[in-house]
């Protein structure tokens, strides 16, 4: 049996998985969609897939098993919710939505329908990423440090606030997702932010510097700090505790401890192991091999959300989840 899945985007990272999904045995991508027909017409033409403007048009004439959605966060208007009702299982892109409600909404649906999500946070498939995590499975933490410092991201909808939710939202929700996934659950942020050097890129209104304390609920004490400012790209997540640290840094883990220092490199391709998972889990019924579900996706968001809440009001806010 093959998986008949649809894509929703085709743009930067709907084209990576597109990659991936065509070079599954187990799928056939029926359909691709953008309101750049143009886009839709391209990828779609490459991989013999029927192409579409309108998402709307495309789950109404497609009987899919699956349905991808990549489009940019202010752009999922009523996906989730349409899809879901024809019981599609739903691979979201990250950030899931720009606001609680709104996804919150599209969760109660999702639930009721009882469809099998995945988004995309990525990271969580790492190799290293899951031995940090098993290394961390009986130890305290007690501090987490992360910090995602690069370039500016061209595309145009990324520079406004309205669109993608700022930096912390959009793109260092993946170290902030990463540090939740290894230390737990964060009950409080209180978060700095500023656009301070980058005020000549036209039409952005997103801070270019941020600096983000977390505390976790375990008690741990925590620290994020994104800016688009470099000309280079550094990513990580450093775990510490009692006579021992966990540093994964880009595709690196280093674990410190009394038995000495060793460092692995992952090997693997995150966004396959990420898609063959959802795939796979679709296929048997076995939803633990998602290792992001659409419900947790939701609680970064909110961390997110909060700490730009935060940087606006100059006080710390509380994380509800
Ligand atoms: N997991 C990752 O590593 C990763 C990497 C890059 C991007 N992303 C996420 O993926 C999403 C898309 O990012 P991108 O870099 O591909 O953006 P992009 O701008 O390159 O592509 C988005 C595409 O969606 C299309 N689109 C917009 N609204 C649409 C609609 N209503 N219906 C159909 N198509 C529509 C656009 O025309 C565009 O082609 C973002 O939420 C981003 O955060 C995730």
């Amino acid at each position: 049996m093959s998986i008949r899945v649809g894509m929703i985007g085709a743009g930067g990272i709907g084209r990576y998985h597109l990659e991936r999904l065509t070079a599954d045995e187990r799928v056939e991508v029926v359909a691709v969609c953008d309101v750049n027909h143009a886009a839709a017409e391209e990828a779609a033409g490459r991989i013999g897939a029927v192409s579409y403007a309108s998402w709307r048009d495309l789950l109404a004439k497609e009987k899919l098993d699956a349905l991808f959605i990549c489009v940019p966060p202010f752009a999922h208007e009523e996906i989730e919710e349409q899809a879901a009702a024809k019981e599609i299982h739903l691979f979201v892109e990250k950030p899931t939505g720009l606001d609680l409600e709104t996804v919150a909404r599209k969760q109660a649906v999702i639930r009721q329908a009882g469809i099998m999500t995945s988004t995309g946070y990525c990271l969580r498939y790492l190799d290293t990423v899951q031995q940090a995590k098993e290394y961390l499975a009986d130890k305290k933490i007690a501090m987490v440090r992360g910090h995602y410092l690069t370039k500016f991201v061209e595309t145009g909808w990324w520079r406004q606030m309205a669109k993608s939710g700022g930096q912390l939202v959009e793109q260092a929700t993946h170290t902030l997702d990463t540090m939740r996934y290894l230390a737990g659950d964060i009950g409080q942020v209180y978060a700095q932010m500023q656009l301070l050097v980058s005020r000549d890129l036209p039409g952005t209104d997103i801070p270019d510097v941020s600096s983000v304390a977390l505390s976790f609920r375990s008690g741990a004490v925590g620290h994020l700090d994104a800016c688009f400012i470099q000309p280079d790209h550094r990513t990580g997540v450093e775990v510490l505790g009692k006579n021992f640290r966990v540093a994964i840094d880009g595709r690196h883990l280093t674990i410190v401890d009394e038995q000495g220092s060793r460092t692995i490199e992952s090997g693997i391709d995150m966004y396959l192991e990420q898609d063959r998972a959802f795939i796979t889990a679709i296929l048997t019924g076995d939803r633990s091999l998602i290792l992001s579900p659409y419900e947790s996706a939701s609680k970064t968001l909110e961390v997110t959300l909060a700490a730009n809440q935060s940087a606006r009001l100059g006080t710390p806010v509380a994380v509800h989840h």
